[in-house]
């Protein structure tokens, strides 16, 4: 086992495609992110076939930009990390094959990394870094998690969403009053201009024991609500401002009560909170608030690093190779994978 590993991370798992350099002792040595928001834009969300193409034209431009802007050579890296599941099949694989290409060009081992597990050890590139054990509030476009951790691959997940994950329910909101996509920062900017006393949405399954979660009704209930204004002559974009506020709201809170609940359950007072809805402003208000209360701590990646990045994927699959392991040509992808799953590092 060697101490000190330079590791090229490939994150390629749906929109974005995000490269890095990691160095385990000197951390984060340089990264670059291209996004295909505007490719997918005219659609109103990511068209898979899409994705895997323009994946594959911007990948290698990327990471010869990655090597350029750290001065670094092939021959100084170590190891190469991509995402291999879980997200679309052939965005997947357009980054596993530059991946395992280039570790068999380079002689050094290649590692699929679970792209949550990613968003989970994201607050890790930071200057303070959340201790052992802790909770995990993990909420993505395709997740929602609670999970508690208690070491790299020691994962509990404790609280799962019935159906619709948060970013998605940001998402259909956002589609539902014409904002666009991504929804989830279009629905925050514009919540930011609406009224907090006009409409209280419900907190779903709050009043239930444990920690799933489900959006679904909730965005039933945005819909009925938007519909109503229609037919009231109502549908203003100060309404559609409205609506945007006391949905966030009613996301935020029910998260903030879930977080609660599992810190107690578990007796710990760490949170981390990840994934691309992590970068949400009133999310973040209610949990520090949470966390000042209880006198915890409360970890967050840097906002860039909410949504997806190659930096997380590289983190990660340094920790992987530094405990020695790695995988064969035969592991490419894995578009459905559980996190449980995971060997513990
Ligand atoms: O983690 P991520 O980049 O991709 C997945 O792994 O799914 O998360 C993307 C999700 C999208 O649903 C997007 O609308 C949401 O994160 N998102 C936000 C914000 N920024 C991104 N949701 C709420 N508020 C935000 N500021
Ligand atoms: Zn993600």
């Amino acid at each position: 086992m060697t101490d000190s590993l330079l590791v090229l991370g490939i994150e390629s798992s749906c929109d974005e495609t995000g490269v890095a350099l990691y160095d385990t002792q000197k951390g984060l040595i340089a990264h670059n992110l291209y996004t295909q928001i505007e490719l997918h834009a005219q659609y109103g969300g990511v068209v898979p076939e899409l994705a895997s193409r323009d994946h594959v034209l911007k990948l290698t431009p990327l990471i010869q930009k990655t090597l350029d802007d750290a001065s670094v050579t092939p021959q100084e890296i170590n190891g190469v990390a991509y995402t291999s599941g879980p997200g679309l099949m052939g965005a997947l694989l357009a980054g596993a094959s530059v991946a395992r290409s280039l570790a068999y060009a380079w002689k050094v081992p290649a590692v699929g990394v679970h792209h949550m597990e990613g968003h989970l050890l994201a607050p890790m590139l930071e200057d303070t870094q959340p201790e052992f054990p802790f909770i995990c509030l993990l909420i993505s476009g395709g997740h929602s998690m609670i999970i508690r951790v208690d070491g790299i691959g020691q994962y509990k997940v404790l609280g799962d969403t019935l159906d619709d994950a948060a970013g998605e329910a940001f998402d259909k909101t956002a589609k539902m009053l014409e904002l666009g996509y991504p929804g989830g920062p279009k629905v925050s900017a514009l919540a930011l201009q609406g009224n907090t006393d006009r409409y209280k949405f419900p907190r779903p399954m709050v009043d239930r024991p444990g920690l799933d979660m489900s959006f679904s009704g909730l965005k039933t209930f945005t819909l009925n609500t938007w519909l109503k204004a229609q037919k009231e002559n109502d549908a203003t974009d100060q309404t559609k401002a409205d609506i945007c506020r006391a949905f966030e709201l009613a996301v935020a809170d029910t998260l903030t009560i879930k977080c609660k609940r599992a810190l107690e359950q578990e007796g710990l007072n760490r949170l981390v909170v990840s994934g691309g809805v992590s970068a949400n402003r009133e999310i973040r208000a209610k949990l520090d608030a949470l966390m000042k209360k209880r006198k915890g701590e409360a970890f967050y990646p840097r906002l860039e690093f909410c949504t997806d990045n190659g930096a997380m994927i590289a983190y990660a699959g340094a920790q992987r190779l530094l405990a020695g392991e790695s995988h064969d040509l035969s592991f490419a992808a894995t578009p459905r994978w559980s996190l449980e799953e995971l060997e513990a590092v």
